[in-house]
């Protein structure tokens, strides 16, 4: 008797398991960096091996003109062009993941948390995202001479004419400039729920409804000051010499924008890889990049 139970109750499970849907895996788009665009060699090599390596179909998604727009387009008007493109795309309805490359995060991480009735992003891998800003004309690097020049566009990097018409100084944070980054820096203190006095708890609660956050860092970056701002690490407020980890950081701790819930949710992970900027192996992308793409690895739904 005891056996029929056990065999009735085995039947239904499999029955069950069957019937469940497996879900088709996503599709995926990758947004390129700064002075790229989607024709790149490097750049249409890095989607195909994303696909080829998965199985999965994926685009790389274009801003604008490509070169010249990622270096002079504000970075709003950016988030909004792959905003609209997304949502008119019938093969992004069911949703989709995103995979960034540099300023792309900004993007990426813009589309996410501001595109109003937007298709769902299940998983989004951050390859070298300056999340927490940069510190220094990017490419310079930490060195005196960087920290000099930093020092020499000080004064301008906030003014409205760099702001509309340079795109990266929409995420140039100067560590001992905050209180005119705060006040007039176009768009990162906004994307990160800066503002001391308003923070807009939207952004969390779309970039929290992501499956998982996956932050790639660069252990020989020279490109991204410092590289730790990939895991949202960064300069201690007016000091080039602290850098804090994601952890001590206020956006951590104070949970601005849901890394934190996201973290202990086990929804955040931080991966660091050999290599300069971008620069990741293929054995690295098959460990940290596909699996999130595949939609069968580590926090995702699929436990069925
Ligand atoms: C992707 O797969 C195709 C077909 O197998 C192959 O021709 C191509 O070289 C692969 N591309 C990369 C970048 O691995
Ligand atoms: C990009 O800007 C350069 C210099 O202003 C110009 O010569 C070139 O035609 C532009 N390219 C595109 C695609 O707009
Ligand atoms: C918060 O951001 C969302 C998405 O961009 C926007 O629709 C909403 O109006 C914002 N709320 C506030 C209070 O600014
Ligand atoms: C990259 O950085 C790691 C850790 O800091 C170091 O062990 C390694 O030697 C560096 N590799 C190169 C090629 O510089």
């Amino acid at each position: 008797m005891a056996l029929l139970s056990l065999l009735s109750l085995l039947v239904v499970f499999f029955v069950a398991f069957c019937f469940i849907p497996s879900s088709q895996p996503l599709p995926f788009i990758l947004l390129h960096g700064i002075r790229s665009e989607c024709s790149r060699p490097e750049v249409a090599e890095t989607v195909e091996k994303l696909a080829n390596f998965s199985g999965v179909e994926g685009h790389c998604l274009e801003v604008g003109n490509g070169v010249n727009d990622s270096l002079v387009m504000p970075i709003h008007k950016q988030v909004e062009l792959v905003c609209q493109k997304v949502k008119v795309m019938d093969m992004f309805r069911e949703g989709y993941n995103i995979v960034g490359l540099s300023q792309g995060n900004i993007i990426a991480r813009g589309v996410i948390e501001l595109c109003d009735g937007g298709p769902p992003v299940e998983n989004y891998v951050s390859l070298a995202g300056p999340h927490a800003g940069v510190a220094s004309i990017p490419g310079c690097g930490s060195t005196d001479i960087c920290i000099l020049l930093a020092e020499l566009i000080k004064p301008l990097a906030y003014t409205d004419l760099v702001q509309e018409n340079l795109a990266p100084s929409n995420y140039l944070k100067i560590p001992d400039a905050i209180p005119d980054y705060l006040k007039n820096c176009r768009f990162l203190p906004a994307l990160n729920n800066e503002y001391p006095d308003r923070k807009n708890s939207t952004y969390k609660e779309r970039l929290g409804s992501l499956d998982n956050l996956v932050l790639i860092m660069f252990e020989n970056e020279t490109v991204l000051i410092p590289k730790e701002t990939s895991w949202f690490g960064y300069y201690q407020d007016g000091s080039f010499d602290t850098v804090l980890s994601p952890k001590q950081t206020k956006l951590y701790t104070e949970d601005w924008i849901g890394l934190k819930s996201m973290d202990e949710g086990g929804k955040v992970k931080f991966i660091s890889v050999e290599g300069d900027h971008l620069q990741i192996s293929d054995k690295d992308i098959k460990t940290y990049v596909v699996p999130y793409l595949k939609g069968n690895a580590g926090n995702s739904k699929l436990g069925s």
